[in-house]
């Protein structure tokens, strides 16, 4: 495993981070947690050191499963945990919320749940519309005070959202969207990060399992992938068959193809880690070999490549 420093921090992170969104069953359906378990545990035996949650996957469910388990196991301190604030639940709806009162709420309730008493890397996790930039400050200045958080992260922002922030606090590290399907970031979000020296921690980076090419051309799935256009029909056939092109590409590396599309992001000179979207143990061991010399600049062309006409 590889070690680098997020941004400015002092956190030293492993290049794949075990991302927790899966205990979502609103968009994963029913994760058994056993196997779950042991694949946080596993993550350890393989070098991660870092884990992604957040307040609203499961509505908490992800944060209390993961609190119980590093406490029972005596893991707190071995991991780098990230989490976020953002959404307020109110009979069965969901509303952004990012005023200083919520923030303070939001954060007593994650720590409670996650069974610590600090927070690595606290995250805004979209940009609220109605946000008051001073009243965000106050709150996270405020739980930094206290030791509650140690640093901020921002999710889903832009470059001029990020820096309205700067102006009050460091934005330590932030969380997009990207990968080899989904470059939006490249044009802005990454050269603003590179400049600035923010860690970048890159989700969806299997584009939800998609870049694994594991899935047969009649898979139907059943969860929220269902609903998203790529995951069926001609779009979905579309990328198998490029990844099927890719395979030798990946094989010149050693690598099978969910492999090299964590090593695809990984060579980004902004990208900091992967976080990859964990149901089981073989998912985080899979994974880790992904880590290890970046693709060659042609390589990582022919990639992007490929995958933009099949997708188009
Ligand atoms: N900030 C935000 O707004 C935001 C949004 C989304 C995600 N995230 C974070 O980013 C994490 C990752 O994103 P993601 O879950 O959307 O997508 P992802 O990591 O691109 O894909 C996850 C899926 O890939 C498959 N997979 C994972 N490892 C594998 C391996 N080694 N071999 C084969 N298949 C593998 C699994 O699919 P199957 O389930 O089909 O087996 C898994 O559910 C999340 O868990 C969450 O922490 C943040």
């Amino acid at each position: 495993m590889e070690y680098v420093q997020l941004g400015k921090t002092d956190l030293m992170v492993s290049r794949i981070c075990f991302g927790c969104w899966q205990l979502s069953p609103a968009f994963w359906g029913d994760v058994a947690i056993d196997p779950w378990q042991d694949a946080v545990r596993a993550a350890l035996d393989v070098g991660v050191n870092f884990i992604d949650t957040a307040d609203a996957y499961g509505e908490g469910l992800a944060e209390s499963e993961l609190g119980q388990l590093l406490a029972a196991d005596r893991l707190r301190d071995r991991f780098i945990v990230a989490t976020k604030f953002y959404w307020r639940f109110t009979n069965g709806e969901r509303f952004p919320d990012t005023t200083y009162g919520h923030i303070i709420d939001a954060c007593e309730a994650s720590l409670r749940r996650l069974k610590t008493d600090r927070i690595d890397l606290y995250q805004i996790h979209a940009f609220d519309p109605l946000t008051r930039p001073d009243d965000v400050a106050a709150a996270l200045l405020e739980l930094k005070r206290q030791g509650k958080i140690r640093w901020i992260g921002v999710s889903n922002l832009n470059p001029e959202q990020m820096r309205m922030y700067a102006k009050n606090f460091d934005v330590s590290c932030l969380q997009p969207p990207y990968s080899a399907l989904n470059r939006a970031v490249e044009a802005e979000e990454l050269p603003y990060c590179l400049s600035e020296r923010i860690g970048v921690i890159v989700y969806s980076p299997l584009f939800r399992g998609l870049l694994t090419g594991k899935y047969k051309r009649d898979h139907v799935f059943t969860d929220s992938r269902a609903r998203a256009p790529q995951f069926s029909g001609e779009k979905f056939h579309r990328v198998l068959d490029a990844l099927d092109t890719l395979r030798p590409v990946a094989e010149t590396y050693g690598l099978d193809l969910a492999q090299l599309a964590i090593r695809w992001v990984l060579t980004h000179p902004a990208v900091t880690s992967a976080i990859v979207g964990v149901k089981e143990r073989r998912h985080i061991e899979g994974i880790v070999p992904a880590v290890g010399t970046p693709l060659s600049g042609d390589d990582w062309h022919r990639v992007a490549r490929v995958l933009a006409d099949a997708a188009r």
